[in-house]
């Protein structure tokens, strides 16, 4: 998928889910708080991370709601934003966008901005103070999504993942074992 795409689809509006919205695997999928690039690597033979965009930014390039979710502290002027795709056999499964506030990169936290296309869930779950304040499902553009607002020794960081077509969650739904009350497949 091109880099454009990819990036209007993670500003996109993000709509909550609720559990009765959608059939129980799919949920399951969108709830899960293991590693995402754990469970995506059990369907593929190698899973890979390709960089969307990635810098420090100002706050005008966070959407109204990230703005909401994450700024709250007058002291951050920039953020860190982490875009992705993470490709299996060269098709896009999942898309990725983390907001960091530079106050969350003090300290050995600091190595968030050095993890190149090495995926971010294995430094977040080797952390022993990783915890998490909320995990929504929802959908962006159609598409499954999901949203987190992850603490690293208590710092915050804010996660947006949306599961791609070619994703294992679309493909069983598009086999139709999946009944869901959504049309993820439409453009
Ligand atoms: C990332 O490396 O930024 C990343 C990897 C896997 C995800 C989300 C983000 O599920």
């Amino acid at each position: 998928m091109h880099d454009l795409s990819i990036q209007r689809l993670l500003t996109d509006q993000f709509r909550a889910l609720n559990e009765s919205d959608c059939a129980p695997d799919i949920y399951s999928w969108l709830v899960d708080e293991t590693s995402m690039t754990a469970r995506l690597e059990a369907y593929c033979q190698k899973l890979e991370v390709t960089i969307v965009k990635e810098g420090f930014f100002s706050e005008h390039a966070l959407t109204p709601d990230e703005h909401e979710l994450v700024v709250g502290d007058a002291e951050n002027t920039r953020f860190w934003l982490r875009e992705v795709q993470l490709l299996a056999g060269g098709e896009p499964w999942l898309a990725g966008r983390t907001v960091i506030p530079e106050s969350s990169l003090q300290g050995p936290e600091a190595s968030l901005m050095a993890l190149g296309t090495r995926p971010l869930g294995h430094y977040l779950f080797q952390s022993s103070s990783l915890c998490r304040d909320f995990l929504t499902p929802g959908t962006m553009s159609g598409l499954f999504a999901r949203r987190s607002l992850l603490r690293l020794a208590n710092k915050p960081l804010l996660l947006t993942e949306i599961f791609l077509p070619a994703s294992p969650l679309h493909r069983l739904l598009a086999k139709g074992s999946l009944p869901c009350i959504l049309q993820p497949l439409q453009k």
